[in-house]
């Protein structure tokens, strides 16, 4: 399964600086907890802005790009046919996890979507989420936390 997980703040931003410009230590648990063991996709801005391949999973980085250096065992896909290749065993699903690019680029492949809500205005990001991305999905499961974030997984409805 193709998943897109992303994290938006009040009025849509998802970045500032190359960066979060945010830091709720919750979101983070629950994105390491449910990509581990499986393979991320990341545009290569976001990839430099982490800095580091994500342990226990497969790396991707996506990038037009047909030179850039990556450290041994993460993957450059040049299109989206490089992703849609890849084996699915022994890293099952492929979660999308941006920026705002590449879940543009892969919006017609996602099938689910994780999304957490961020309990803030940003109004100085510079990177913001096309909310039309998660036109054709519903809420079929929320978690809310004590810091006001929620954690929505929205599927397309059943028929
Ligand atoms: N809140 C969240 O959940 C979240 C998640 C991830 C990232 N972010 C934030 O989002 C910001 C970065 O987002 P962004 O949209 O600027 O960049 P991005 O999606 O991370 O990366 C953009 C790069 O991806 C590559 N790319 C995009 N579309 C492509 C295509 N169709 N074919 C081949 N390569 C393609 C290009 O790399 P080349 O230029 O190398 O060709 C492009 O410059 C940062 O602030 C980051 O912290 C937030």
């Amino acid at each position: 399964m193709i998943v897109g997980i992303v994290a938006i703040s009040k009025n849509g931003a998802i970045g500032k600086d190359g960066a979060l410009p945010w830091h709720y230590p919750a979101d983070l648990k629950y994105f390491k907890e449910t990509t581990t063991g499986n393979t991320v996709v990341m545009g290569s801005t976001t990839w430099r802005s982490i800095g580091r391949p994500l342990p226990d999973r497969r790396n991707v980085v996506f990038t037009n790009s047909k030179n850039l250096v990556v450290p041994e065992g993460v993957i450059i896909a040049n299109d989206r046919l490089d992703v849609l290749k890849l084996d699915t065993e022994p890293w099952k699903d492929i979660y999308i996890i941006g920026g705002a690019k590449t879940y543009e680029a892969f919006r017609d492949l996602i099938e689910k979507w994780l999304v957490t809500e961020i309990p803030i205005d940003v109004p100085d990001a510079d990177t913001f989420f096309d909310l039309s991305l998660l036109d054709g999905f519903e809420v079929r499961d929320a978690l809310e936390f004590d810091d006001g974030m929620t954690i929505k997984s929205m599927l397309p409805p059943i028929d």
